[in-house]
């Protein structure tokens, strides 16, 4: 998530501001052309990400400057972890919900430079194993590095699409993603890709942007607020209503309500979900 700052505590519900300029804020949409279809969408998000990659930057090249203090304080998280993997990019800690045990086969989707896997990678120690997919080559680059810098050997990152994801079906004991989904225009084959790597009553924990109410064409036309991941997140009740016809049972862990769009007619939220893999209906 690059383009919104606030003093994120899971407790509380911060004020937020949304930069504007070059990283594209509600300005920068004002007159979006056509509906954009998926194709343009997945390339927008795609070099966005090549570019914070490259940058080592959460908010992009043009505007790390702006920005002033990270969206999630990840505490007590050992700091050797975040050197180089934390890219200022989730909107949650999904691993501080995950109850994750030794020995544990974690997949964490849009795995960006790492830092979700890695935090994951000290829970589950040497006889777990994690794996990042994230369909970004300069990202998986980065990754790789990082967990070369780190010595880490239970963990690694594939090239690949979440929505086709590079995983045996029902290898996995839990699937975490951290900002990511809602940067996917089909979210419901997300989830039935998450139903069918998990093993049986294996559970996800997953961070996201959610709206409450509907965003206006105008958002959810431009490319760039699709990569900054707000035009793309789903009405918060839709969306809880796709993962269970998917397949789970949700429980809700956090949520922070931004107000960057106080007085306008929807509002935008980051929740932290967690999802018991059921029986599927059909
Ligand atoms: C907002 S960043 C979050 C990165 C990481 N989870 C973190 O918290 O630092 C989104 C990441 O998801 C990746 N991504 C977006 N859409 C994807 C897709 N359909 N399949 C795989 N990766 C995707 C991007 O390349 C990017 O690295």
């Amino acid at each position: 998530m690059t383009n919104l700052t606030n003093n994120f505590d899971e407790h509380q519900q911060p004020s937020i501001t949304l930069q504007t300029g070059d990283c594209c804020g509600p300005e920068c949409c004002a007159d979006s052309g056509a509906p954009l279809g998926e194709a343009a969408i997945k390339a927008a998000v795609r070099e966005h990400y090549s570019q914070v990659a490259q940058a080592g930057c959460g908010c992009g090249p043009s505007c790390c400057a702006d920005l002033t203090e990270p969206l999630i304080d990840y505490g007590d998280v050992d700091a050797q972890i975040m050197i180089g993997a934390n890219l200022g990019l989730g909107c949650g800690i999904p691993t501080a919900h995950a109850r994750l045990q030794p020995g544990d086969t974690v997949l964490d989707l849009g795995s960006g430079a790492g830092i979700d896997v890695f935090i994951a990678a000290r829970a589950v120690g040497p006889t777990g194993h994690v794996i990042g997919v994230d369909m970004t080559p300069e990202m998986i680059a980065r990754a790789r590095s990082n967990a070369s810098s780190g010595a880490y050997t239970n963990v690694e990152f594939r090239l690949g699409e979440i929505e086709h994801l590079p995983v045996a079906a029902g290898t996995i004991d839990v699937v975490l993603s951290n900002c990511v989904i809602n940067l996917v225009p089909d979210k419901r084959r997300v989830y039935a890709e998450i139903w069918r790597v998990l093993q049986p009553a294996a559970r996800f924990c997953i961070s996201d942007v959610v709206t409450y109410g509907a965003i206006p064409a105008a958002v959810r036309n431009d490319a760039e607020l699709w990569a900054g991941c707000i035009a793309g997140a789903m009405d918060r009740t839709e969306y809880f209503q796709l993962v269970s016809a998917a397949g789970f049972e949700i429980t809700v862990k956090s949520e922070v309500i931004y107000d960057a769009f106080k007085g306008a007619d929807y509002g935008i939220a980051s929740v932290t979900i967690e999802g018991r893999k059921t029986i599927r209906a059909a």
